[in-house]
């Protein structure tokens, strides 16, 4: 957007300020109705039973995964766990935040080109952190799916920052932490595979930057991934059945069978990596989808979403895509995107584009709140809080620092939130992507700042809610389309 237009908004967005100001003793809204959210705050707060949505499973070009939240009721997690998430669970929401700062600095971190070796950190190391581990770092969305013939079912938390799909395998030569399902077991299974250490399949983990080693004992390859917090699995680099639906099975398929897993997964059986490497499940399966897949993240963890491979699924309509970018050689597992701006309340926020350019912004489903440049998330902060006078602050919830005390209130208005990107496309956020609930009486604006603007912008999970998010690979480009899960 040029100088301009930019000024152009800015008068016209000071003008209504002026004009409200004028009417100030009336007690209007302090933004105009078509440029705010108004929400039951009820509606932000999951429910204590799962309403699973009622879209079809079945569709002949595409294969369609339900989406479950991994600590809300709809989660088999959960059933077994038994620690419902109540609705001032304001614990729940602080793990959750801490894990996410973890995700966001290993980012930072792996965009910094500071790689983790897990081979030669002792993987008994004290470093690891002890007993914070339950949510630390986890992606928190769930698939289901098979593994091996017979096939397995197990779930995985889907992660869009992440190549390598793994599970934990018995005999968990070293170590398996608790998960809800049965432990998967390559010795029951007749399609089960270990790969060779000298075979180039084993060497293109090194392009997905996981450490690989040869087996000792078997000179099998043996595959080491440690994420930011600490957490990390060790295992067997293998081949095995992946059962999508009964129409999408697909032979040989390139899995780490961990023998060692230690940190956040606890309660999942492990990851499904949709990055961009290519032993990612985007691309080992792209003979049948050609590198097209799509979501939708519910708006709670009380309802279900869906995870789409194939562009069947019926989402083309109204969809806006925006230009998929690489970042670098190095590090060419992220989903870049050209964000360039952002408005509040239908005010474009006075930041120069080149802040967002110069960061670079990747689109995450495993980060949970998106980040931005200290400078873009002060002006969105200041605008947000403008728009939110007539409701009183209370304390910062862990790094959100823009928080309301609605308590008394059965409805919150607040003012809309859209993203520009630079090829003119504009993708407006559900209400639930804006506001955070961490309880019925306190709601935080769900964006957060990077401490330097030089570190990179990432679009999270809670921002992607409700929306249908394409991802066209093979295109080259990333869609948006409103509310197509509950
Ligand atoms: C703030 O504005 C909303 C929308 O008009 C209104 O319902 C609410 O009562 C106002 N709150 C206060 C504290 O004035
Ligand atoms: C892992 O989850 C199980 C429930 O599935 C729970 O009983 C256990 O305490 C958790 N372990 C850790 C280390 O958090
Ligand atoms: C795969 O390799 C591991 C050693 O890394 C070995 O323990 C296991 O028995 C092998 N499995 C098969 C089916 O060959
Ligand atoms: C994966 O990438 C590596 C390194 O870029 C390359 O050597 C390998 O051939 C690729 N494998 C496939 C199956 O495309
Ligand atoms: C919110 O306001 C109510 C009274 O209006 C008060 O009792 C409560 O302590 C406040 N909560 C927070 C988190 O500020």
């Amino acid at each position: 957007m040029g100088f301009f237009s930019v000024f152009l908004f800015l008068i016209l967005c000071s003008f209504e300020k002026a004009i409200i100001a004028l009417a100030a003793t009336s007690p209007e809204p302090h933004l105009p109705p078509h440029t705010t959210h108004t929400v039951e705050i009820n509606s932000l707060l999951p429910a204590t039973t799962c309403t699973p949505s009622t879209k079809g499973h079945t569709n002949n070009k595409a294969s369609i995964l339900e989406v479950v939240h991994k600590h809300g009721p709809c989660s088999i997690f959960h059933k077994s766990s038994k620690t419902s998430t109540t609705k001032s669970d304001d614990k729940y929401h602080a793990q959750i935040l801490k894990q996410d700062e973890a995700r966001v600095n290993s980012i930072h971190s792996r965009l910094n080109y500071r790689i983790h070796d897990p081979f030669t950190q002792s993987s008994a190391s004290a470093t690891l952190p002890a007993k914070s581990g339950l949510l630390l770092g986890s992606p928190n969305y769930l698939v289901t799916v098979g593994l091996g013939t017979p096939a397995k079912q197990l779930s995985l938390e889907f992660d869009t920052g992440s190549d390598l799909t793994w599970t934990q395998c018995r005999p968990c030569l070293r170590y398996c932490y608790t998960q809800s399902e049965p432990i998967f077991d390559p010795s029951l299974s007749a399609s089960y595979k270990n790969l060779s250490c000298t075979s180039a399949t084993c060497t293109q983990l090194s392009s997905a930057g996981i450490p690989h080693r040869c087996s000792s004992a078997s000179s099998s390859c043996l595959y080491g991934i440690r994420y930011g917090d600490g957490s990390f699995s060790i295992g067997d680099f293998a081949k095995e059945k992946l059962t999508l639906t009964s129409m999408d099975v697909f032979e040989g398929f390139l899995f780490g069978c961990g023998q060692d897993n230690q940190g956040l997964f606890n309660g999942s059986a492990g990851l499904l990596g949709l990055g961009r490497n290519n032993i990612s499940l985007v691309e080992q399966t792209a003979m049948k989808y050609n590198r097209f897949f799509s979501y939708c993240l519910p708006s709670t963890s009380s309802s279900t979403g869906h995870l789409t491979f194939g562009n069947g699924g019926g989402s083309a309509n109204g969809v806006k895509f925006t230009k998929l970018t690489t970042l670098s050689e190095r590090e060419s597992s992220f989903y870049g995107l050209g964000l360039t701006g952002i408005s509040v309340g239908g005010c474009q926020l006075p930041v120069a584009s080149s802040v967002f350019s110069s960061s670079g912004t990747i689109i995450d489903s495993g980060t949970v709140i998106t980040r931005l440049p200290a400078t873009a998330y002060t002006a969105l902060r200041d605008a947000f809080r403008e728009g939110m006078k007539n409701y009183t602050m209370t304390m910062s919830f862990s790094l959100l620092d823009t928080c309301y005390n609605v308590s008394g209130y059965e409805t919150v208005s607040f003012p809309d939130i859209a993203f520009g990107f630079g090829d003119g496309v504009t993708v407006d956020l559900d209400a639930a992507g804006i506001l955070l609930a961490v309880s019925d009486s306190q709601v935080c604006l769900a964006f957060a700042g990077n401490k330097d603007d030089s570190d990179i912008g990432i679009i999270g999970n809670v921002q992607q809610k409700r929306l249908e998010v394409v991802y066209d690979v093979a295109g080259g480009k990333v869609g948006f389309a409103p509310a197509s899960c509950p």
